[in-house]
């Protein structure tokens, strides 16, 4: 298969994990005879210091002329400690997933056989964990108007959706349960917020036409603890754009770290794969962060175009790589092997692991 990816490596770690997906990916085409091509462009505070804009127009344009993106991460450090900055590296992705209308985040979480001790909860909650957020990506309060009065001391942030945004999101979601074990949890604040109640009256009248999916909805704050206390109860999670992002962060720390899990950010005319995990810009170039969930993201990207055994193949190289022990520090503290290490054992493995089928 031919592929034109779009590769923004974005700020901090962003460059170094992407570049062990890329050796995976090439990896991939070696071994099962495909031809992808890579086009590199900036976005985040990387763009704002070449051009002045988080998203150059230039990186929208060959975003749109691809068949796919892979995606680092966003962010430094710089901005962070600055509450007056008034363009920010973050608005590029955000931009981004707007201009693509990128409106579904699906963020499986599930714990790797080999990391159940690394995990902050006990062995026999976290076992069997295997659940997967379908986070709203493109509207609610990410996106609503924003207001800082004159004198500067009220702010406000609007949280609006419409029937279109949560619908489209809401089949997506009961269809991914339909095929899995079939049960669909609404994670909102229906008890406070008019929004949450929105989404509760479309959400139902959907669940009539997926009648094997159970339906049931759980509070945020509730939905929270759950989590923690017993994550195994999970099929699919549907929920808007802030308590998704709240959510999976939860959800990658408990299968260990927040180094291993990746996402897919679907439209319907595009698609962009990505880490759960921010830009760590405290350790950016130290060759110390986990690769892990960029390569997963690549592995998520070859599964979108149906190259399933391709996405097979990397996640197998992931799972002996860990169970190996070759991991980055997050996971094994002791560990010598470094990002690009890690990377070089994935993709070899890809390699390898071709080899062993036609012996
Ligand atoms: C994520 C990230 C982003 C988000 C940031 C970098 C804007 O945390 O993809 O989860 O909040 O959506
Ligand atoms: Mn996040």
């Amino acid at each position: 298969m031919n592929l034109n990816i779009t590769l923004l490596p974005g700020d901090g770690i962003g460059p170094e994990v992407l570049a062990q997906a890329v050796k995976c990916l090439q990896a991939v085409e070696e071994t099962f005879g495909h031809n992808f091509t890579y086009t590199e462009a900036s976005i985040g505070a990387v763009a704002m210091d070449q051009t002045g804009n988080p998203l150059p127009e230039e990186t929208l344009e060959i975003c749109k002329n691809s068949d796919a993106i892979l995606f680092g991460t966003i962010g430094t450090l710089k901005y962070d400690d600055n509450p007056d900055a008034k363009v920010r590296p973050e608005q590029g992705l955000l931009q981004l997933r707007m201009d693509l209308n990128l409106f579904s985040s699906i963020r499986p979480v599930k714990i790797f056989p080999t990391l159940l001790e690394k995990s902050p909860l006990k062995k026999e909650i976290i076992l069997g964990t295997d659940f997967v957020i379908y986070r709203e990506l493109t509207g609610g309060i990410y996106f609503g108007e924003k207001k800082l009065s004159a004198d500067g001391t009220v702010a406000s942030d609007l949280c609006q959706y419409s029937e279109r945004e949560i619908s489209r999101i809401a089949h997506l979601a009961f269809k991914a349960a339909k095929n899995r074990k079939q049960k669909l949890t609404v994670v909102d604040k229906a008890n406070v917020l008019e929004t949450s109640r929105l989404w509760r009256k479309i959400v139902s009248k959907i669940g009539e036409s997926y009648p094997e999916v159970t339906l049931e909805y759980l509070l945020a704050d509730n939905a929270a603890m759950q989590i923690m206390l017993n994550p195994k109860q999970f099929d699919v999670i549907l929920t808007d754009n802030l308590f998704g992002d709240i959510l999976s962060d939860q959800g990658s720390a408990i299968c260990g770290s927040k180094g291993l899990l990746p996402s897919a950010s679907i439209g319907n005319d595009y698609a962009m794969f990505e880490p759960f995990h921010g830009s760590y810009t405290q350790v950016q170039g130290q060759n110390i962060a986990n690769p892990i969930a960029s390569i997963l993201s690549a592995a998520m990207l070859l599964n979108h175009f149906g190259l399933n055994e391709e996405a097979q193949a990397i996640i197998v190289a992931v799972d002996k790589a860990l169970r190996k022990n070759i991991s980055t520090k997050d996971i094994n503290p002791a560990s010598t092997y470094g990002t690009s290490q890690v990377g070089d054992f994935i993709s070899q493995n890809i390699i390898d692991s071709e080899e062993d089928l036609n012996f």
